[in-house]
């Protein structure tokens, strides 16, 4: 049987998370010394989806009065389409109080993120321009 949970990461998953991450961002995810300095940040909280004792999909949220905004997500490419992520956002929806929003930012080129939030009941309201290293515009998107 198959058994799976969602965890709260701490910096001993940090290389788990670190490989999830470039799989997904390739060379824009963040380096060992950014990730660090983010788990250690206690405005940040790091959860993950694990199966059969593995790490396959990790959110990570900077945790406000009035927020939550989504750093990152990302499932690792051979547990993509089963429904990982959508557990770990409906996770988040949980914890959230009634004053907090969710937030995220998210590359106006990645067509399946974007299919993904808005199938989580996330809508657009703006663009940040140049947000990305790239030059790439940011969708700013909400759920509340
Ligand atoms: C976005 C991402 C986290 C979704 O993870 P996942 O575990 O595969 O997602 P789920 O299985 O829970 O959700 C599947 C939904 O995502 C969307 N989706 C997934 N793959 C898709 C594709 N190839 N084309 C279009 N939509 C797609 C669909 O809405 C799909 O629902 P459906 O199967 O009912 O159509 C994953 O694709 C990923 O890691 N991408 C790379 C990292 C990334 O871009 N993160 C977001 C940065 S803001």
């Amino acid at each position: 049987m198959i058994k799976s949970q969602i965890i709260k990461l701490d910096v001993k998953n940090i290389d788990d998370v670190y490989e999830i991450l470039h799989e997904a961002f390739n060379d824009e995810a963040w380096n060992m010394e950014q990730l660090l300095s983010s788990f250690n940040n206690s405005s940040n909280a790091y959860y993950g989806m694990v199966l059969n004792g593995k790490i396959v999909s990790i959110i990570s949220l900077l945790i406000t009065v009035d927020d939550i905004n989504i750093l990152d997500i990302a499932t690792k490419n051979d547990y993509k389409n089963k429904g990982h992520a959508t557990r770990l956002i409906d996770y988040v929806k949980s914890i959230k109080n009634e004053a907090q929003t969710i937030s995220l930012e998210v590359k106006e080129s990645n067509d399946i993120a974007i299919n993904f939030y808005k199938k989580q009941g996330f809508y657009p309201v703006c663009k940040r321009k140049k947000y990305y290293r790239t030059g790439e515009d940011a969708i700013i998107m909400f759920y509340n």
